[in-house]
């Protein structure tokens, strides 16, 4: 059994059927969001159903993450729908700022009220940041958001950039045929210039993206749409999990590429997910969550959930890898969270 307080040598590792070791967890603090992504949200029916989901506490939270970290998880990124919408979310990161061996925090968020809760979560121990961000023409924004939101997003960028707390801050573009494939090179030129690291995303086949097929495009498709002279430097790859980034000289941001579908990542896939109702997911992909949180409120132990998740983790049919086919399972992305 482990023992939450001794010694973190003795600590086993959470590791996979595939010999991965699985050291980053992600966390969704809700499922509301202030924004309606048409690729995400889907249908009103579907908001109100999802509406009804009991949602984890803080404690709870908390609770959970220090089993993890008691496991070797040194990096946790708090996701939603939009996580700034919980109202906990600076005692959140405050707290999970003190469990041994989280290293890393981050949040990834839209955008929309990150500069009024910009200083307070950096207060609190945030070092990592990522902003997702599907154009830079306010119209198109609106379109894509449902939310005339653009000003605000752009506000709070330029707010964590210029706070220099992170090292990089770092812009999720989802691109997708004839909505915002026009606008690559311009975003790239964008990213580049104002020092964010912007990657563009490959659009993965979700719960509520209707004609995925006709709006995926690869990662050769959308290269070949930025500026010939803005071609990322091949030389320059740095690979961090499944985002691959480039440098461009004379530039202080860069670009970057998450391609699901044309660059499976998931033989170097380090991660697993808590759903804001609680339950463990092993891969975006299986539809084969726990129920952990129901366990922590039965009154187990933190030492025996660990037990459990490290042996829940080794099991083939809980993490294995993604199954993109038209018989796979659809995420339900406001939950898990990306
Ligand atoms: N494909 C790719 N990325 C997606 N996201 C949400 N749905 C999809 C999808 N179908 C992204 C969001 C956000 C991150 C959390 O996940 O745009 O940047
Ligand atoms: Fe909200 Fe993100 Fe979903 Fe958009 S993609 S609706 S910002 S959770």
């Amino acid at each position: 059994m482990v023992d939450i307080s001794s010694d973190r040598s003795k600590i086993p590792a959470l590791v996979d059927a595939l010999d991965r070791k699985l050291t980053y967890l992600r966390i969704s603090l809700t499922d509301k969001c202030n924004f309606r992504c048409f690729y995400c949200y889907g249908s009103a029916q579907e908001i109100e159903r999802t509406a009804k989901l009991s949602l984890m506490s803080s404690t709870e939270i908390v609770d959970l993450i220090k089993v993890f970290g008691s496991l070797g998880v040194n990096k946790v990124r708090l996701t939603g729908g939009e996580p700034l919408l919980n109202p906990s979310v600076v005692d959140i990161v405050r707290n999970i700022s003190e469990i041994p061996g989280i290293k890393q925090i981050g949040l990834t968020t839209n955008g929309f009220l990150l500069k009024e809760k910009l200083s307070e979560l950096i207060k609190a121990g945030l070092n990592r940041l990522n902003v997702s961000l599907d154009s830079l023409e306010r119209e198109k924004f609106c379109e894509v958001t449902g939310v005339d939101g653009l000003p605000q997003v752009l506000e709070g960028l330029r707010a964590a950039r210029d706070s220099g707390a992170f090292q990089r801050v770092k812009v999720n573009t989802v691109v997708m045929r004839g909505v915002n494939d026009s606008e690559v090179g311009n975003l790239a030129k964008w990213s580049l210039e104002n020092g964010f690291e912007l990657r563009f995303i490959e659009y993965m086949p979700t719960r509520n993206t209707l004609n995925h097929a006709k709006k995926h495009i690869s990662e050769a498709d959308i290269r070949s749409k930025i500026d010939l002279e803005l071609q990322p430097d091949i030389g320059n790859l740095t690979s961090a999990g499944p985002a691959r980034t480039y440098k461009v000289d004379g530039y202080p941001g860069r670009i970057g590429f998450i391609s699901a579908l044309s660059q499976k990542f998931c033989e170097s896939c380090n991660r697993l997910r808590l759903k804001a109702d609680g339950r463990l997911v092993g891969c975006l992909f299986r539809d084969n969550s726990v129920d952990l949180i129901s366990m922590l409120r039965s009154g187990m132990s933190l030492d025996d959930l660990a037990y459990f998740v490290r042996n829940l983790v080794a099991k083939p049919e809980f993490k294995d890898e993604a199954d993109f086919t038209e018989s796979g399972f659809r995420p339900e992305m406001k939950t898990i969270g990306g």
